[in-house]
């Protein structure tokens, strides 16, 4: 007899998740997975999506910067989630022009004319502020998905914690490198989960009164980067040795590096804008349209018992 957990594993929408590598991405596509549906699993180099083929992803090589792949990538495609960006590691080639802009901008052009249903786009906090070199990209792939022909969803989420306190803070924490600041690190930033942004992502792929909304998303906690260092430095029981950039080495190589680096340069102005305006504003998550639940210290809890178990393991 036919199991119908299977037939619906096989007959549902299947979705086509750019970025399938990162952290959004990887963790929209588990729980797409876990929750039986389907999904094409996209990254430019496929062997980065081991772990979800085995949980049953279907992987695809996708690089945004050539237009040849993108036809067989959304072959059967009814939902495309876009959750990859150019920003970071600063290329010369990789930036987010060419990837958040031009490249997001002819997958979405490529989307309409195969008649996927949504497209969810993963923009920026603010986009609409138009502050950034970053924000500007953001809102330009923004305009242009709200007129290409195919229903959409954009979600405007604020830092993860993820990545700009595991990541950027902790990991060279643990290794024992010097921990990176621009500036002092001091300004109050909003900070949400890659997790909670995850599930908006699955939520609003299904929700017919999503289509054509532009979601803010926060996070619960505000506080700085050197608070999220101070939980970090807590939580692994060793001191960081910091090192700060200062704000006027910041602006001249922001000043240089406009000829010279697209990719550096977008991200010291992104950098730069988080100092000049002074950090996210109080009363951030009361003006959010969705508020993710997580909190720093517990997801940077829950890494440091991981990584204490990995070391004890080791
Ligand atoms: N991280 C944050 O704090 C934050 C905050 C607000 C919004 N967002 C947005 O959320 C989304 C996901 O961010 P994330 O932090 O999860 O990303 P991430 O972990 O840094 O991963 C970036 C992803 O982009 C893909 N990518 C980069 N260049 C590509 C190209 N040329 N062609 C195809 N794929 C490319 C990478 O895939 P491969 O390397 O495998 O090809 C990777 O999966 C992005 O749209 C980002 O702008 C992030």
């Amino acid at each position: 007899m036919d199991d119908p957990a299977s037939e619906a594993k096989t007959s549902g929408p299947l979705h086509l998740v750019v970025g399938a590598s990162g952290a959004l991405g990887s963790r929209v596509t588990h729980r797409l997975l876990a929750g039986g549906g389907r999904v094409r699993a996209a990254s430019r180099d496929p062997a980065r999506l081991a772990a979800l083929t085995a949980l049953g992803a279907e992987p695809v090589r996708l690089e945004l910067l050539e237009p040849s792949g993108l036809a067989p990538a959304l072959e059967g495609v009814d939902v495309v989630v876009l959750a990859s960006h150019g920003l970071v590691p600063p290329s010369r080639r990789n930036t987010p022009a060419a990837v958040d802009g031009e490249g997001a901008r002819r997958l979405i052009d490529a989307a309409a004319a195969a008649g996927v249903r949504r497209v969810v786009f993963v923009s920026v906090a603010d986009a609409d502020r138009e502050a950034t070199v970053f924000a500007r990209v953001k809102r330009a792939t923004e305009r242009h998905l709200e007129r290409a022909g195919v229903p959409w969803t954009v979600l405007r989420p604020s830092i993860f914690i993820e990545n700009h306190a595991l990541a950027l803070l902790g990991e060279p924490l643990r290794a024992g490198k010097p921990v990176p600041f621009f500036g002092s690190g001091s300004e109050p930033l909003n900070w949400i989960s890659a997790d909670d942004v995850a599930s908006e992502v699955v939520r609003v792929a299904q929700d017919p009164e999503a289509e054509g909304s532009v979601r803010e998303l926060r996070g619960v906690d505000r506080l700085s980067r050197r608070d999220a260092l101070a939980l970090l430095e807590r939580a692994l029981g060793r001191t960081a040795r910091r090192q700060h950039l200062p704000v006027p080495v910041l602006r001249a190589a922001r000043a240089v590096s406009a000829a010279l680096h697209p990719g550096v340069h977008a991200l010291l102005d992104l950098a730069l804008d988080e100092i000049a305006r002074g950090g996210d504003p109080a009363d951030e998550a009361e003006r959010a349209d969705v508020v993710g639940a997580t909190r720093v210290a517990d997801v940077v809890a829950a890494w440091a018992r991981h990584a204490a178990s990995g070391a004890a393991a080791a």
